[in-house]
């Protein structure tokens, strides 16, 4: 059996040795395994370790300032964060093909992430929140063949910064990882946060990526959250959401929720006026893996009040459709 406070000293030690007075550099992403790794580490070694968190303009409704307000405000740890919207959206202007728009976000990425490592020169190790089923998952690739869609994460950087990797989440499953978090001193509703792709909205906005687009979308995908977790659900929880508790409400009751923009035109009216303006796809789904999922049955009436409320207040938005495809043949992500 797992005995928490144990296991912290255990790992706090093993990193104290492995790292000795050495710096060290982590690329938080506002995700669950990097906070956790980011909140470990700096119990192990304090000041020794460096976020840095680079805001892509892809984030979620007040993301970067959750992220700060975490682990800057509340922690105490060092992060930088870096303002590279302007960087992104000027290199995925006029790219509408996904794949594309993957590679050029995972490209930028791994480019401002060496800048700024490069002017940390005292750092000697890269630490990542790699967890268990990542690497079983790496060391499968190849014999499945093709890659789906290409993750993007930091591989790759550990050689070209000339830095050792530290990654204390590599025997730690999800469930085990969250419980870390908590113990660790993060908040509840961060460590049981949905998963969120690394090229953040950059996948939700189908085609060209646009700044407008991405506000809008933001502003209706923080809708159709909030929505979620005001709604209380009765169902019983998916094992992997949290270890067998009744969810307390809709969020808690799907492994993944979020707003996709359509860069698609239909008519509408409002009082006597007819609009012209785009629509809003809503995707919840339920899974274990991530490999399968079903999309959720999510109670009509709350359907209903995100749709009215999207419409409402997010002026170019006149539209709302409800997603219900599964996993496969439709994947998670609509890029
Ligand atoms: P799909 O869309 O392939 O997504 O069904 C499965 C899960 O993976 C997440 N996802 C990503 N996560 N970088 C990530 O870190 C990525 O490029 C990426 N693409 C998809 C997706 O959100 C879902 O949880």
């Amino acid at each position: 059996d797992w005995n928490m406070p144990d296991y912290i000293s255990e790992a706090v030690a093993k990193i104290r040795e492995q790292v000795g007075a050495d710096e060290v550099i982590l690329g938080l992403s506002g995700g669950v395994d990097s906070s956790v790794a980011a909140a470990l580490i700096h119990r192990a070694i304090g000041d020794q370790l460096t976020c840095v968190f680079v805001d892509h303009g892809l984030l979620r409704q007040d993301e970067g300032k959750m992220v700060m307000d975490m682990f800057a405000k509340n922690l105490g740890v060092k992060v930088l964060r870096i303002d590279a919207e302007a960087q992104f959206l000027g290199h995925l202007a006029g790219v509408s093909d996904p794949e594309a728009k993957r590679k050029i976000i995972g490209r930028e990425f791994v480019e401002v992430f060496q800048v700024e490592a490069g002017k940390l020169s005292n750092a000697r190790w890269l630490a990542q929140g790699t967890i268990y089923p990542d690497v079983i998952e790496s060391a499968g690739k190849g014999k499945k063949g093709q890659t789906i869609k290409s993750h993007h994460n930091v591989g790759g950087l550990p050689e070209t910064l000339n830095l050792k990797l530290l990654e204390p989440l590599r025997e730690l499953f999800k469930d085990e990882v969250r419980k870390l978090g908590v113990a660790l001193g993060l908040p509840h509703g961060m460590v049981y946060r949905h998963p969120f792709p690394g090229p953040g909205l950059g996948v939700r906005i189908l085609g060209e990526v646009k700044k407008d687009f991405a506000d809008l979308l933001r502003r209706a995908d923080a809708i159709f959250i909030e929505e979620l977790r005001n709604t209380p659900c009765k169902l019983p929880a998916l094992e992997s959401i949290d270890a067998g508790e009744a969810p307390k409400n809709w969020y808690d009751a799907t492994s993944q929720a979020f707003a996709v923009f359509l860069p698609v035109k239909s008519v509408g009216v409002m009082g006597d006026g007819r609009t012209y303006e785009y629509v809003v796809a809503l995707r919840a789904v339920q899974t274990l893996d991530f490999m399968t999922a079903q999309w959720a049955h999510l109670p009509h009436s709350l359907l209903g009040k995100v749709s009215n409320r999207i419409i409402n207040e997010v002026r170019g938005i006149n539209r709302v459709v409800y997603d219900i495809s599964g996993k496969p043949p439709a994947t998670i992500e609509w890029e």
